[in-house]
């Protein structure tokens, strides 16, 4: 029998046997119950500095190797450098991973792998999973026929047949947000979205990795609006929904969803039916 030690963010997937709180300074205070787990499973996000800080901390305590399910990896997108002394924070989180003890990564859409199946990473062991069949069946059981396109050629191993749209982002832009002293929210928008295939009086499913700030499926919907699309349904398996990104989206789209990879109210397909073991 497999032994799970499951992590409170994660009480939808099964009975957390771990304590997960916080001390008043901000030193988060951890206490498990299964000391000798094969998998653990814990969200890395939100908050995922401490989330990946504590999975460090209980993983290693345990002293011995386990396997990891956390449906969604944080850093996955700073795997590029852009400008000099960026940091490819991708690489260290998977190294530090592995360090803590992690055998193995069990993982949903990874950003940076854009295909399904096993990899090393920074010498981290990851096994990626898609939730592209899963969604797409999700809106083929609600709109019948469907063409599913991505918005870009990263997710575009998401949809049939690879269609994606052409999408160019611009450079890092500062946002209005002062989060701490001496930090600035930082963003890059899309620039350019287009695409040359015909959606024509078609129900149309964009599917995503993720939708974050909601920039890119906002130029998508509008893309696929312009070429005549009939209903547009807008899928991503990690729904952060940031600022009112939901709000904007619910009144584009004819209907919106994910999985509850990040649970959300609109997360109607789940990565626990493909993980479970
Ligand atoms: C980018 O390459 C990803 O696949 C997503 O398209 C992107 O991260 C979504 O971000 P946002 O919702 O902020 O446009």
């Amino acid at each position: 029998m497999v032994r799970y030690l499951i992590s409170p963010n994660c009480s939808d997937f099964g009975q957390p046997n771990m304590d997960l709180n916080i001390f008043p300074d901000g030193d988060s205070y951890i206490r498990i119950f299964e000391k000798n787990p094969d998998i653990v499973v814990h969200r890395l996000y939100p908050k995922q500095n401490t989330a990946l800080f504590c999975s460090f901390l209980f993983i290693n305590s345990l002293g011995k190797k386990v396997e990891m399910i956390s449906p969604y990896l944080p850093y996955s997108r700073q795997d590029k450098i852009f400008a000099e002394g960026e940091i490819k924070s991708s690489e260290l989180v998977c190294q530090f991973l592995k360090q803590a003890g992690v055998s193995k990564l069990i993982t949903f859409d990874c950003h940076f792998l854009k295909k399904e199946g096993e990899f090393e990473y920074a010498g981290l062991k990851i096994k990626n999973i898609s939730m592209a069949k899963a969604l797409i069946s999700h809106a083929q059981e609600k709109f019948g026929e469907i063409e599913v396109i991505s918005p870009d050629q990263g997710a575009s191993y998401m949809a049939q047949d690879g269609k994606h749209m052409n999408k160019i982002r611009g450079s890092y832009k500062e946002g209005e947000h002062n989060l701490d002293e001496g930090a600035r929210e930082i963003q890059r928008e899309v620039d350019v979205l287009d695409s040359d295939f015909d959606v024509k009086n078609k129900n149309v499913l964009i599917i995503d990795d993720m939708i974050s700030g909601g920039g890119t499926m906002i130029k998508a919907i509008e893309n696929v609006k312009k070429h005549g699309a009939k209903k547009v349904i807008c899928a991503a398996t990690h729904g952060f929904f940031l600022k009112d990104s939901f709000q904007k989206l619910s009144k584009l789209t004819d209907y919106l969803f994910v999985s509850d990879s990040i649970p959300t109210n609109v997360s109607k397909v789940s990565v626990w039916n493909y993980i479970k073991k």
